[in-house]
């Protein structure tokens, strides 16, 4: 019988990659989707129709006691979180709820449908991924940082990851659960948010290449990242739950840019410069910024055999083509609606 797998955050970057992938893997594979008519679910029914769906919310416990026994998952991947930066100042009460109490409301939920039987829980019957994040290290001790480096987060956002994270270790000592935190470093893709900053970058350049924007605003150009790809990156979310004894690891590519590279290479891409075309805006600078991230990933590479194999400069000329594609489509459509109404 194949293996089931439960994905929350499956509307978002990561969980659409990770459905396809654990797809072709041969799993079933269930996401979990929220609210009463939530407008990302039919872009991923329409992407994936051997996708199934089941409905919960991370801020409701008996939603996720129901879920977990609805579809009796083998592994359960928590993505599902507020997982832009800044939005955590403006609602610091709900990101605390959803990405910090939402991962010990979902290893409940585990526990619970395994009948509190610490046996079943141990037995690793249902293993546990968590979405943790570089941000959890955010003003950083050392560099590069590695799976033990100290935490030292700078966002509402931060710290609940870093809730999320602790809690998930605790389960697993206290429990004996099969329960691992992904430290994941910056991943991006054409499917990535437009309000993060590669996106908003990749898209914009796009846009004024053709036309249809004249300026894009920017906050702290010198801003320090370790960005991958997604793909690579749910392909270690996997790994994880494979081996014999849950281990949290750090996953990134250990090369680092700045925002600027990101400008000058997307704009470069579109033959433009992006001197002529960027703002400083210093309402985007953040309350506390994180500089710096740099991951050390040698753990995943020596126990998981896990590389990535997009480099930082095809990523960004990746999702510069593919956000040219769909401005061009756009411009087609509204060409087509003006010349329908004359
Ligand atoms: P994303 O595109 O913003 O997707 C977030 C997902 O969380 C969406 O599917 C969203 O569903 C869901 N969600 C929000 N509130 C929820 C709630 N109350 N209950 C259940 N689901 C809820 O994020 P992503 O980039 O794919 O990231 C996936 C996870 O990895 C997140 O936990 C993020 O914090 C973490 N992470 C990301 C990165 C990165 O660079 N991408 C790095 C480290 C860690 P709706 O469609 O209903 O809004
Ligand atoms: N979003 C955004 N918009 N960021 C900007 C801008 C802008 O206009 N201008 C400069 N930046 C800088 C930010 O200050 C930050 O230092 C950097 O660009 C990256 O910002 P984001 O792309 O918003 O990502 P993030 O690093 O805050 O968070 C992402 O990565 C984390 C892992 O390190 C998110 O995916 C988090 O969910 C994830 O945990």
């Amino acid at each position: 019988m194949s293996r089931r797998a439960l994905i929350t955050g499956v509307t978002g970057q990561d969980g659409s990659y990770l459905a396809e992938y654990l797809l072709g893997l041969g799993y079933q594979v269930w996401g979990m989707i929220r609210g009463q008519a939530n407008p990302r679910k039919s872009r991923i029914s329409r992407l994936m129709a051997d996708l199934s769906f089941v409905y919960g919310d991370l801020m409701d416990q008996g939603s996720l006691v129901s879920v977990v026994d609805t579809v009796q998952p083998d592994e359960v991947y928590n993505l599902g979180a507020i997982s832009f930066v800044p939005m955590s100042w403006q609602q610091a009460e709900l990101t605390t709820e959803v990405n910090g109490m939402g991962v010990l409301r979902m290893l409940e939920a585990i526990r619970i449908v395994c009948g509190l039987d610490k046996s079943r829980v141990s037995g690793g019957q249902i293993r546990f991924y968590q979405a943790s994040s570089s941000e959890m290290f955010g003003k950083v001790a050392e560099t590069p940082q590695h799976e033990t480096t100290l935490f030292h987060p700078r966002s509402p956002y931060g710290v609940a990851k870093t809730y999320g994270h602790f809690i998930t270790r605790n389960y697993r000592e206290s429990f004996g659960m099969y329960g691992v935190s992904g430290i994941l470093f910056n991943h991006e893709s054409p499917r990535r948010g437009p309000e993060f900053v590669t996106r908003k970058i990749t898209l914009a350049a796009a846009n004024i290449k053709l036309g249809r924007q004249e300026k894009l605003y920017l906050g702290n150009l010198d801003a320090v990242r370790d960005w991958g790809f997604a793909g690579d990156y749910v392909r270690a979310m996997h790994l994880m739950l494979q081996q014999d004894q849950p281990t949290d690891y750090v996953i990134g590519t250990g090369r680092t840019h700045t925002v600027e590279q990101v400008a000058r290479i997307a704009f470069e891409a579109v033959g433009l410069h992006w001197r002529d075309h960027v703002t400083i805006d210093p309402g985007l600078v953040r309350p506390a910024e994180v500089e710096t991230l740099c991951a050390d990933p040698s753990r995943a590479h020596a126990e998981l055999g896990w590389a990535p194999t997009v480099t930082f400069e095809h990523l960004i000329q990746m999702m510069v083509e593919s956000d040219l594609r769909q401005s061009e489509q756009e411009q087609r459509h509204a060409d087509l609606a003006l010349v329908a109404s004359w």
